[in-house]
């Protein structure tokens, strides 16, 4: 009997490597069709997922309603299962080199307990190559046992998107593949026990590894040519969104938008591809180039700020700003890599006074992350307010609302054009 029988029948269980926002939708997933095991190595997530409670905060509470899962920190407990799925993090460190180590962690985790018959699925964002030459050999070393003939490998990505209710584990295609045609098979048939929309049966490791990391590589190009475009047109004078809106409208023009890209992926994933690129030789220009234009937006924006604050005829030492959502990107309460940070603290090094404002942050997650607090009370006399992330909360907001706490010769900076065409008073700006 295949390892995919065993698991519906109940034979034996599957694990989960990491539970945050990739790896336990994935496990509650699993867990309505088969026994999991959900494991990580931070006991105070564990133990809030065993009262029922994402500590992600993208689950409601009835995600857990009848799941067969056990949740543990115990890397002992991982005996039980045979088909492993390792979700954990693959940042980069300051010099933005990849950072292996949660990936290696985990691999030496999975290592030690592996069995005869186990199969490993690798779901990080990786570059090509990294499961086979990085991963494998620990397993090797650590299992004592030997890759294809005693245990199984694939690498299956996880392709969903922050904040997005409609896309999700179950409604997106998913990529797998194996290490020969039996274990492409058994991996295939068990994402598709919840997986609606289906699988694509990869035909290595390596290329689905590879289209992966471009689906990231990809956008952070594209972000980063309409951030360039937003450059150019701010000097011509001319809104960017408006040339986008008129562009648009051919068949084949691609819509992508200029703003701030951080977090965890876009921001992450194309050093990773030119990391490995230099292995084999190649400098990549295209992908740092967006890398450099992307990276650089937070300082632009917060010197577009102090020009128009300075065209009002506004002091810069002391002036008041108001920057609206400090998360990496809309209607998501994650905070790690956000480029708003980049533009505040510009904006401080011009000796501007700074207060921040986020519906969906924290603030001590804030102060522990950026080293300042959110404030709770707006007032009434900013010189400058920024909506730097389009959260839904201020979708509606209108310009009397924004004039309510402006001082005299209010300026609204407009990252993402959200106001477009409906501030007639305020001095207005956006990308
Ligand atoms: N967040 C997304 O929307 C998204 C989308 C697609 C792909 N990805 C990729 O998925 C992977 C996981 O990302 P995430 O956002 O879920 O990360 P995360 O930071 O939300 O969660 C990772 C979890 O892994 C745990 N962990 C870290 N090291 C561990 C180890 N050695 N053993 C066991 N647990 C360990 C952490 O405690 C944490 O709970 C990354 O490679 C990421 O690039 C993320």
């Amino acid at each position: 009997m295949n390892v995919y029988q065993k698991l519906i029948n109940k034979e034996v269980k599957l694990s989960l490597i990491g539970l945050g926002y990739v790896g336990l939708p994935i496990a509650l997933e699993f867990a309505k069709k088969v026994s999991v095991i959900g494991f990580d190595i931070n006991e105070k997530r564990v133990n809030m997922m065993k009262k029922g409670l994402d500590p992600s905060e993208e689950l409601p509470p009835e995600a857990f309603d009848n799941c067969d899962i056990i949740f543990t920190s115990n890397p002992e407990d991982l005996k039980a299962a045979a088909f492993h799925i390792v979700a954990v993090p693959t940042p980069i460190d300051n010099h933005n080199m990849p950072d292996l180590s949660p990936l290696l962690g985990a691999t030496r985790t999975v290592g030690k307990i592996l069995k005869k018959g186990d199969y490993v699925v690798y779901e990080s964002t990786v570059y090509p190559g990294a499961t086979e030459e990085d991963c494998i050999p620990i397993l090797e070393n650590l299992s004592g046992l030997k890759f294809i003939n005693d245990f199984k490998v694939g690498y299956s990505p996880e392709r969903i998107n922050p904040g997005d209710r409609e896309h999700t584990i179950v409604t997106i295609r998913k990529i797998v593949s194996g290490c020969d045609d039996i274990s492409l098979d058994n991996i295939a048939k068990t994402y598709e026990m919840v997986v609606k929309a289906g699988v694509h049966r990869s035909p290595s490791m390596k290329v689905a590894e590879a289209a992966k990391v471009i689906e990231n590589t990809q956008r952070d190009v594209n972000i980063a040519l309409m951030n360039e475009l937003s450059i150019i047109f701010n000097r011509m004078g001319i809104n960017t969104y408006d040339v986008l809106e008129a562009a648009g409208t051919k068949w084949n023009f691609l819509k992508f938008y200029p703003g701030l890209v951080g977090g965890h992926c876009i921001g992450v994933d194309p050093y990773y591809l030119s990391y490995k690129a230099k292995e084999y030789r190649y400098h990549t220009q295209v992908i740092n180039s967006g890398r450099f234009v992307n990276d650089s937006m937070g300082f632009y924006i917060a010197k577009q700020i102090v020009k128009k604050l300075i065209d009002k005829g506004k002091k810069i030492l002391n002036a008041k700003v108001l920057v609206m959502g400090v998360t990496f990107k809309e209607d998501v309460s994650d905070l790690r890599n956000s480029k708003v940070a980049d533009l505040i603290s510009e904006l401080k090094s011009y000796g501007v006074l700074v207060e921040v404002t986020d519906p969906n942050a924290e603030s001590s997650e804030v102060k522990k992350e950026y080293g300042f607090e959110l404030v709770e009370d707006i007032s009434d006399d900013y010189n400058a307010v920024v909506v730097a992330v389009s959260h839904k909360e201020y979708k509606d907001m209108d310009e009397a609302y924004f004039k309510s706490i402006s001082a005299k010769n209010g300026i609204l900076i407009d990252v993402k054009g959200i106001y477009r065409n409906k501030i007639k008073e305020l001095s207005y700006w956006s990308l």
